[in-house]
């Protein structure tokens, strides 16, 4: 992965190893002459990824934020209801809960998962929450039983965001069944890519698949019954909607057309196969640098507790700045000297549309805290190997000197 023309480690903007196998995958999808879209792949890859999470429906989109709009959407939210989001991830999380008057709270995290923390969380959840969206950052498991116990409590709904948690376990469970929706991506830096861009739901309700089902092959957000006596009976075989036949009693929006072609689903289906030997490669990197790490004085790790399995999505480790280090000067040096270093992720609270309805500095002085004082994201990638950890540790070694106030 280092790059030929530069030394150093840069930032993987493809997060995967793709191969033969996958250039033979889209080769027989293109060869076999059948459909491009809506075919026996996606097929294949949503019953593949159904029986790898355990959910009852895995529904392909075209991105991790098509997965979570329309998620989201399955909510109904109205003026007076509460939906608790958590500030430290992508602003694709968060941005749909704009279109609706619900209130949205920002839970604060905690400094070494920067998940939601579930003390402040349980202060914030109430009669009006409908939804809790967590992000399972970085590939950390959020602490679930703790948030689950809640939502039994107040009857809210869980969207897990798992667009780093693919690889992931939490005590014996895998991301997506965790809560009661699963969103993932398969976006180009993910852990498995579906070409670049693609997404799946993950969910166990046989009447919000259908509604999702809909809404991803543009037909409406609605409710249907069976028949529409009235219209002229044209056969079956000579048209294809599923809801030609139905009647449409009360429209909630329109659908959308979120349909992963079918070579991006036949590449996930191999990149799937594939994913349980991904993670331990990225696992491999993480242990390298924790136990290099480890030792310094001015570094702080991210750690998972006990049966919890981290996918390492993000390798994030943190400096003390009690300890007179500046991260900001850690990171100057790093990119210096070859170590490409992308902050994840900008508060959300802060961004200007959610300081716009009122959100602003001081409401979730952890996630502050860490973003600006303390988190450094290192590059992590399944082909790294010796030589990559090597002069990152080098590197960092230069970069917490360099970044120590004198
Ligand atoms: C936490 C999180 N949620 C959602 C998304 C959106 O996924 P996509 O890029 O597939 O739309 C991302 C992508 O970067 C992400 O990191």
């Amino acid at each position: 992965m280092t790059s030929p023309t530069r030394p150093g480690v840069p930032y993987p903007t493809l997060g995967s190893i793709l191969g033969d196998e996958e250039v033979r995958a889209v080769a027989d999808v293109l060869l076999s002459r059948e459909r491009l879209s809506q075919g026996s792949w996606r097929r294949r890859f949503e019953e593949a990824f159904r029986a790898y999470t355990g959910a009852a429906h895995a529904l392909t989109v075209t991105s991790g934020t098509v997965a979570l709009r329309l998620a989201i959407q399955l909510l109904d939210l109205r003026a007076g209801d509460e939906v608790v989001v958590t500030p430290q991830t992508y602003q694709a999380t968060a941005q749909p809960l704009l279109d609706y008057p619900a209130t949205v709270r920002f839970c604060d995290i905690d400094p070494n998962s920067l998940n939601v923390d579930v003390n402040r969380l349980a202060e914030l959840v109430n009669q009006r929450t409908k939804a809790v969206i967590i992000v399972h950052y970085g590939g950390l498991p959020a602490d679930m039983a703790a948030i689950r116990e809640l939502s039994q409590r107040h009857d809210f709904v869980i969207i897990e965001d798992c667009a780093h948690a693919l690889g992931a376990e939490y005590l014996g469970e895998r991301p997506g069944v965790l809560g009661d929706i699963g969103c993932f991506s398969f976006h180009s830096t993910k852990n498995i890519t579906t070409l670049g861009e693609g997404g799946m739901l993950t969910l166990n309700r046989d009447d919000w698949a259908e509604r999702i089902t809909r809404l991803r092959n543009n037909e409406c957000d609605a409710v249907y019954r069976p028949a529409a006596p009235d219209l002229p009976k044209v056969p079956r075989a000579m048209f294809d909607g599923l809801a030609h036949s139905s009647e449409c009693v009360g429209v909630r929006a329109a659908g959308t057309n979120a349909t992963l072609s079918e070579p991006a689903a036949a590449v996930g289906l191999v990149q799937l196969r594939k994913l349980a030997a991904l993670t331990e490669a990225r696992r491999r990197v993480a242990a390298q640098l924790d136990e290099a790490l480890a030792a310094h004085p001015g570094v702080r790790l991210q750690l998972a507790p006990d049966g919890v399995r981290h996918s390492y999505h993000l390798y994030t480790m943190f400096v003390r700045p009690e300890q007179g280090i500046v991260r900001d000067r850690v990171v100057e040096r790093l990119v210096q000297l070859g170590v490409d270093v992308w902050l994840r992720y900008f508060p959300v609270h802060l961004l200007p549309e959610w300081r716009n309805r009122g959100s602003g500095l001081g409401d979730c002085p952890v996630a502050e805290r860490c973003w600006f004082e303390e988190q450094i994201n290192l590059p992590c990638h399944p082909a790294f190997g010796d030589v990559d950890v090597k002069t990152m540790v080098a590197a960092l070694g230069d970069a917490l000197d360099y970044g120590t106030r004198s």
